[in-house]
């Protein structure tokens, strides 16, 4: 039987209209804006209510400590990139960092990608000059193109429905990918085998010969359930266009409720997170698993308010706090902040983002990270959690399958010079798929350590 939803709730999807919209893109023909959108409400939901409660229980799990979140991807998908190549490089790569996770944890490892929908980036500011040339600055495939010409800059809301479909594209092969032998754990594993030959990553070998000999063990003992054979892989990424994720919000049928079905996982962004704004609300009244980032200085008010405003009734799972404070803040800012959040009693899963408070331009002008830092700062997440008995419940990293040079360090040691070689990101360094299982095989130490 079909549950129609309440008539209130329906409304409600459309307050956030009326509040203020951070980092929105100014659309030049709002007859276009509204043709798009009518479009997108009239396409079928890319993701399921079902699976969105399934994620949410999970991410409850990983609050308590009985599962582990690896969420990764690109900054900013490009439409340019999803090809079926780059796609699988990045699918095999978190499925291969969550094997050395699962391992080091002894946890299921929840797969989710910065993917199939990671489209809309928020911007430090509106323009961008150059050469005293001032255009709009580029705010993801979903709004305009990256070309410094006023034609790729002039925000076009047809790249919504682009971005729509590119990401049903991808969804597709993620589905392909994960539901076949391709995802096998026996297979992945081997993959892993190949990063290992490499003498560079010597000091993982006592590590990698020890989930080699589990996994032999249990192909021995004749195990061969489902668990090893599929995955389940969910998407996330930023709601940050509040056009594109109202347009595709459908009510499930079994309950009336809404969800917002571009993606599993939808997080707030750090810029987009005020307490009163048009992004908190409308993300308050879609039943999905969702994040808020939380920089270095979030209080423990706002972060208690965030709580009582997204998951009133404390479901477990509902809410994650996506913390960024930066490698040489963390240890100052996270304590008090997790311990209030804590006291309150409202239960939230905890995720480290070690990339996006560790952002520096180099001496040669590109942005990048350090690796080396990037890892500190996930040290010192399980550092505080451990100190103060709180659940380090999961890693949320920008990354890619391929070999791209755009972030520095690492044991195949990416320099200044060396960003130049292949720097192809069009937002933030991303790791490169050595530099990720690298992290992988770090965090699992961290976790054994636990
Ligand atoms: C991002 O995740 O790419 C991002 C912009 O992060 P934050 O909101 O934490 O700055
Ligand atoms: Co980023």
């Amino acid at each position: 039987m079909t549950v129609l939803p309440d008539p209130d709730v329906v409304a409600g999807l459309d307050h956030w209209r009326t509040l203020h919209a951070g980092q929105q893109p100014t659309w030049p023909d709002p007859d276009a804006l509204a043709v798009a959108t009518a479009e997108l409400a009239a396409s079928p939901p890319l993701v399921f209510a079902g699976e969105a409660d399934r994620l949410r229980d999970l991410l409850g799990r990983a609050g308590r400590g009985e599962a582990f979140l690896l969420q990764g991807g690109d900054c900013a998908e490009t439409f340019a990139e999803a090809t079926a190549d780059r796609i699988r490089n990045k699918i095999k790569t978190i499925l291969q960092m969550a094997i050395v996770l699962t391992y080091g944890a002894s946890l299921p490892v929840i797969k989710m990608g910065r993917m199939a929908g990671q489209y809309a980036k928020p911007r430090s500011s509106d323009d961008e000059a150059r050469d005293g040339v001032v255009l709009p600055a580029y705010r993801g495939d979903a709004v305009n193109a990256h070309d410094f010409t006023p034609e790729s800059r002039r925000p076009d809301p047809q790249r919504m429905v682009r971005a729509y479909h590119t990401s049903a594209a991808t969804l597709n092969l993620i589905r392909a990918f994960t539901a076949g032998g391709f995802a096998d754990m026996r297979r992945v594993h081997e993959w892993n085998r190949g990063f290992m030959a490499n003498p560079a990553y010597a000091r993982y070998e006592a590590l990698a010969a020890e989930i080699d000999r589990a996994i032999r063990f249990m192909a021995a003992a004749g195990a061969d359930f489902d668990g090893l054979r599929t995955v389940e892989f969910f998407s996330s990424h930023e709601a940050l266009l509040l056009d594109y994720e109202r347009a595709l919000t459908r009510f499930d049928s079994r309950t009336g409720h809404p969800y917002d079905c571009s993606a599993h996982f939808l997080w707030i962004g750090e810029r987009t997170r005020e307490i009163d704004g048009a992004h908190v609300d409308f993300l308050s009244r879609v039943t999905n698993p969702i994040g808020v980032k939380l920089g270095p200085s979030t209080s423990a008010e706002t972060a208690l308010a965030l709580q009582d405003k997204l998951n009133p009734d404390g479901v477990p799972g509902r809410l994650t706090f996506i913390t960024r404070m930066g490698a040489g803040r963390i240890r100052d800012v996270l304590p008090s902040l997790v311990e209030k959040v804590e006291a309150g009693g409202n239960p939230v899963t905890w995720v480290c983002d070690p990339m996006h408070g560790n952002t520096f331009a180099a001496p040669s002008g590109y942005k990048t990270r350090d690796f080396g830092v990037v890892l500190d700062e996930v040290k010192g997440f399980f550092e505080v959690h451990s100190a103060l008995g709180t659940v380090p419940g999961g890693l949320h990293v920008e990354l890619t399958g391929d070999d791209v040079t755009e972030v520095m360090g690492g044991s195949e040691e990416i320099d200044d010079i060396g960003l130049s070689r292949r720097y192809e990101t069009l937002v933030d360094p991303r790791l490169n798929h050595q530099q990720s299982l690298e992290m992988a095989f770090q965090v699992a130490e961290m976790l054994r350590e636990r």
